[in-house]
């Protein structure tokens, strides 16, 4: 089992539909009961809200349907996930800020996954247009094929 954590600021817009993205292929995969996908923001303004609007139009228009609550990103999470992956370098050093002397999990940009572009961030569509949440939507989705190959290697799938 590997479990992985997608983080942004406010969990609401990149993050989220990381989370929803990266969920279809692992459930188009069949591998389900073997990776499990998570999301959190290191700001607290959302917490407990659905994603925004746009993020849940862009996802809708590609199928997948977004129903993840925001929530903060804790210290907590680096025992209890194996992938830890930030969509800025700015997310990055906030989660970094939090990190404990020993744990197990891997901790990146989420575009180090992506072979087009390698690390550079996932931009903040937040203050944006919706182009811009389609945008960041191609990115993460090829972002998270290569991450997904990554992960099959490791547990031989
Ligand atoms: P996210 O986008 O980090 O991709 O969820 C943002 C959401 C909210 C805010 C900024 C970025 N905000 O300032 O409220």
């Amino acid at each position: 089992m590997k479990k992985v954590l997608f983080v942004c600021l406010g969990n609401i817009c990149r993050s989220p539909l990381a989370h929803g993205i990266f969920q279809r292929m692992v459930n188009d995969a069949g591998l389900s009961d073997e990776i499990l996908v998570d999301s959190a923001g290191t700001a607290s303004y959302h917490i407990g809200s659905l994603p925004d609007v746009r993020a849940c139009k862009v996802s809708e228009e590609m199928g997948i349907t977004l129903t993840h609550r925001a929530r903060a990103f804790t210290q907590e999470h680096f025992q209890q996930f194996d992938y830890i992956l930030a969509m800025d370098k700015q997310n990055l050093q906030n989660i970094l800020i939090l990190e404990p002397s020993t744990h197990k999990a891997t901790v990146k940009l989420m575009r180090a996954y992506d072979i087009k572009h390698p690390n550079e961030d996932v931009p903040d569509p937040y203050y944006g247009e919706l182009d811009g949440f389609v945008e960041v939507f191609d990115m993460l989705e090829r972002s998270c094929d290569v991450l997904l190959k990554e992960i099959r290697e490791q547990l031989s799938l």
